[in-house]
């Protein structure tokens, strides 16, 4: 029997400013996945963690991706899967981004590498499709690709690799739950032009700072006229989170993906930790539980192991 295993990494959808658009890669947390070739087309699954995610195949978001890879095949394959995950559903750190990428590039290792990564977005952006009702690829694209990630089209697929400076990611989980699909539905459909054009000032602001490993303009940068708003207003203690993780250092951050973890990038470790201690006395104060992480970007994305 063919079998591989992978890690498949946490992953920051939007980066503030870019809604849909921009993510990145994390090297913690990261869920660890087993997948093994079979020859009749069944998906069979086996979660090896407390998170009671289903286990049919239908309604599994790595098991949506599975089935249709084995659609496109049109032979008698098919997968067994075994997931251990490690990023928490519903954290707004990728965690269904992990498990449909990480199902696609380890099936596709098993047949042989027979796919482009373009094509393994397509395929994983199923799994995305079930967990939030819309295919977004600001998760997968950075899971698969490493580093930062720029999804300039959906229709037809355009994924540019963003070059960026070290920089150190904290990244804070209160435990409350927000549904992506939740979060979607509170946004306004229309956007004024005054905040169309600070928000696009802002995100070609930020894809230069990052290729130019321009810290100050990066922290300028990380600015949302137009989510932040209306999302912020779920995720408890959020503008003094914003505003002490800044004073203490931070170049700038704030929700990651649709929440409910906030994230903030700093140049150096020491001033990562310190705002780790700043997301911690205001946790603790408001008396929500949490997890932090300190982390860096993962330029590697997806790993075989
Ligand atoms: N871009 C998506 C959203 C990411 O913000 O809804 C979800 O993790």
């Amino acid at each position: 029997m063919k079998t591989i295993k992978i890690k498949s990494p946490g992953t920051v959808a939007n980066l503030v400013c870019g809604f849909d658009i921009l993510g990145l890669a994390l090297n913690e947390p990261a869920d660890w996945m087993e997948l093994s070739l079979l020859d009749k087309p069944e998906v069979i699954i086996y979660n090896r963690d407390n998170y009671n995610l289903p286990t049919d195949p239908e309604k599994n978001v790595a098991g949506v991706v599975l089935l249709s890879i084995i659609e496109k095949m049109g032979e008698d394959i098919g997968f067994s899967l075994s997931v251990e995950k490690h990023i928490k559903p519903g954290s707004g750190i990728g965690s269904s981004a992990a498990s449909a990428a990480g199902a696609a590039v380890a099936a596709n290792q098993l047949l042989g590498n027979i796919f482009t990564n373009e094509e393994l977005v397509q395929f994983a952006m199923n799994g995305e499709k079930l967990a939030s009702g819309v295919k977004h690829a600001d998760n997968i694209a950075p899971c698969i690709y490493g580093g930062v990630t720029l999804i300039r089209s959906i229709h037809p697929l355009d994924i540019v690799s963003i070059p960026a400076p070290d920089m150190f990611v904290t990244v804070v989980h209160p435990q409350i739950e927000i549904r992506t699909a939740d979060a979607r539905q509170i946004l306004k459909q229309q956007v004024s032009l005054k905040d169309a054009i600070k928000q696009w000032g802002n995100i070609a602001g930020l894809v230069t700072g990052f290729m130019k490993g321009d810290y100050e303009l990066i922290g300028r940068s990380l600015e949302d006229v137009i989510i932040e708003p209306v999302r912020s207003i779920l995720i408890p203690g959020f503008e003094e989170l914003k505003g002490k993780c800044k004073e203490a250092g931070a170049l700038g951050g704030g929700i990651s993906g649709s929440g409910p973890s906030v994230f903030m990038l700093s140049k150096n470790e020491t001033i990562a930790r310190d705002v780790e201690s700043v997301m911690r006395d205001i946790y603790n104060r408001i008396g929500i539980k949490y997890n932090t992480y300190v982390t860096t970007i993962n330029n590697k994305g997806i790993e075989i192991l």
